[in-house]
């Protein structure tokens, strides 16, 4: 393959489903047979990693609708070769059950796949350690969801902070305070201001103190026990000030925002659609937007993913009455989350590298290679070079595309991101060495991604995990 993105041309050699050599333009010479892409003038990157997605979530009363077998179409459609989900237990169920649930559900797959294990009871944290040696070094923990049976207590977070410094694991923490939300939402509950005020209780109830109180309690924690923490999905100014200063004193903190947070504000609850958008954490103001930007910038913000969960029209419509002003309902009750696998990369490449707000390098450290070291994927993922799999996109620099849910990979029937014009869009995606998108269509096989048993960076202990 001859092409490249912000290191010069260079020729890369993919013998299987690795790379061999890379090398500069025009050094390698193909061996009979082999099959040459020429890559000149497109951008080539490292497949992306999505670490946050919920593929087929039993959630709110239903079900999300992208599965991993379309949900991976729209993965590999725009540039994701890899996603990290989070097996949530069943009522009753145990750590190592919801592995077996997720390897079931999996199946389909056509991007490579891992995930994160939801604490959801105390009895979960003896098993932590197990399955940290079983290639699952990372747990999360729901500071919210109690009508789930998701919500993990303080007592239970201390407690896997502890044990993920035991274990060589991090714990994953979504960061909403808990009581304080119940009494806001409990207050603005009623009839009146239901029907007056529609979507847009879903951002009043959700002030940013919520976010930040939960991050501020966490890197207390995180601190005092010495357990690896990383916050998913935040979305406040004032959560990233509280990561960047836990930093500067050395907790090991580090923290994730998703592509919704960078792009969007909280007057989408104002349009017609506004209850399509709720999600947890909601989407917050321009400030908040511009701080977490300057968050990607400086580095006290590691990852950009997405936290695909995503639900229909119809699905996100069953409470909720159409009308004038976005229409009622109650929004308690809206499933919650945004479709976005297929959307990540070309949104961090125009609102991120062509707005100039970060350079080609750092997108591939918070969609790449961050994702890699961090989930415990370095040396095989994240990066092009001799050894790691052959996981590789070509984006054409020149193509822009006008977002239309209709031409979009997934079962979702609408986009947060629709009418917007993004560059970015991969035309050719190389999987383990196969090519999985040809002519900007996924053409991959149902099944064939594969799971990716993982180690945390400092984990010296007698793993079972296989090395890459
Ligand atoms: O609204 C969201 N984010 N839904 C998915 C579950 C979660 O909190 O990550
Ligand atoms: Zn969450
Ligand atoms: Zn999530």
């Amino acid at each position: 393959m001859h092409g490249g993105a912000g290191h010069g041309p260079r020729d890369i050699a993919i013998v299987g489903e690795r790379i061999e050599r890379v090398e500069p333009a025009g050094t390698i010479r193909p061996v009979a047979g082999t099959r040459v892409i020429d890559a000149g003038g497109m951008d080539v990157l490292p497949g992306v990693i999505d670490v946050h997605v919920h593929l087929e979530l039993p959630f709110c009363g239903t079900v999300s609708c992208d599965d991993f077998d379309a949900g991976s179409r729209a993965a590999l459609a725009g540039g994701v070769t890899t996603v990290l989900d989070f097996a949530i237990p069943g009522p009753g169920q145990s750590l190592a059950d919801a592995h077996a649930a997720w390897m079931e559900k999996a199946r389909p797959a056509v991007v490579d796949y891992a995930w994160h294990l939801a604490l959801t009871r105390r009895e979960h944290i003896a098993e932590m350690a197990g399955m940290a040696r079983r290639g699952l070094p990372t747990f999360k923990a729901f500071m919210i969801y109690e009508e789930e049976g998701w919500a993990a207590d303080d007592a239970m977070l201390y407690a896997a902070l502890e044990e993920v410094r035991g274990c060589a694991g991090m714990l994953l923490v979504h960061a909403e305070s808990p009581r304080v939300l119940q009494l806001l939402v409990e207050r603005a509950h009623t009839p009146d201001r239901m029907r007056r005020e529609g979507a847009r209780l879903h951002a009043r109830t959700r002030p940013n103190v919520i976010e930040a109180e939960a991050i501020e309690r966490a890197i207390r924690w995180s601190e005092t026990t010495g357990g690896r923490l990383y916050i998913v999905h935040m979305s406040t100014a004032e959560g990233t000030d509280l990561v960047r200063a836990a930093q500067a004193r050395g907790v090991p903190v580090l923290a994730e925002t998703c592509a919704q947070y960078l792009v969007l504000d909280d007057g989408v609850f104002e349009g017609p659609d506004g209850h399509l958008f709720a999600c947890c954490p909601q989407v917050k103001k321009p400030r908040d937007r511009d701080r977490l930007w300057a968050g990607v910038q400086g580095g006290e913000i590691a990852i950009i993913s997405t936290d695909t969960c995503s639900f229909t029209r119809e699905q996100k419509g069953r409470w909720w009455v159409a009308g004038p002003h976005g229409g009622y309902g109650d929004w308690t009750k809206i499933p919650m989350g945004l479709p976005g696998l297929e959307t990540l990369l070309p949104i961090v490449y125009t609102h991120g590298v062509r707005a100039g707000r970060i350079d080609m390098g750092r997108l591939i450290d918070v969609c790449c290679r961050n994702p890699a070291s961090v989930m415990g994927l370095a040396g095989r993922k994240g990066a092009i070079k001799p050894g790691y799999d052959a996981d590789v996109i070509l984006i054409d620099p020149r193509r822009e595309t006008v977002v239309d849910w209709k031409r979009l990979h997934g079962r979702c029937d609408w986009s947060p991101y629709q009418g917007m014009r993004l560059a970015g869009f991969p035309s050719t995606v190389v999987r383990r060495g196969e090519i999985v998108v040809e002519g900007s269509e996924p053409i991959g096989e149902a099944g064939s991604g594969r799971w990716l048993p993982r180690r945390l960076a400092g984990d010296e202990t007698d793993s079972e995990v296989p090395a890459a």
